[in-house]
């Protein structure tokens, strides 16, 4: 069975950083508005972000976080309410961020990783959809 921490752990986690700042980098430009979420570097070009250490920072923490989750394959309600309590309640980010982040994430490891992601890639879009749904049901209730 095609395990999708395990590709995550095995092909994104060892450059968390890098993989998680293109990813933010292109959400960043496919919306705008996002960028203005993160006090730390919101007000520096798009174009300039590829070599902030703020965004590397950022990029791996929702690298490892994500694998995390993937690793609890499906058991990951307290972990989400967490979640959904910071991002909803603290950085006030509207929770239909969260499937434009993971479509911008199958995107990316489509190009970036091809052949290996192929075979995972079903798999990883159903855990996508699982996390996505569950964040989505707890942020009814924080
Ligand atoms: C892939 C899904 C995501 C994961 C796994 C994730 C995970 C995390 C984690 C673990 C933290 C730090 C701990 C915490 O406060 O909970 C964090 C902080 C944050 N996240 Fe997310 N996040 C995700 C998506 C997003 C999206 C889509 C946005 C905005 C559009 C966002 C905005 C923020 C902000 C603004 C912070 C605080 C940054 C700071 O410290 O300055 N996150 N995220």
């Amino acid at each position: 069975m095609a395990c999708p921490a395990k590709f995550w752990m095995e092909n994104v986690v060892p450059d968390a950083a890098e993989h998680g700042k293109n990813i933010l980098i292109r959400l960043y430009k496919e919306d705008p508005a996002a960028l203005g979420f993160f006090p730390k570097y919101k007000d520096i070009p798009v174009s300039e972000l590829g070599s902030n250490a703020d965004v590397k920072e950022q990029g791996a923490v929702v690298v490892k976080a994500l694998g995390e989750l993937l690793k609890l394959k499906g058991q990951h309600e307290s972990q989400l309410h967490a979640m959904a309590e910071s991002h909803k309640n603290t950085y006030k980010i509207p929770v239909e961020y969260f499937p434009k982040i993971f479509k911008i994430t199958d995107a990316y490891l489509q190009e970036k990783v091809g052949a290996a992601y192929a075979a995972i890639q079903a798999a990883m879009n159903v855990a996508f959809d699982q996390i996505a749904d569950g964040l989505k049901t707890q942020y009814q209730t924080v």
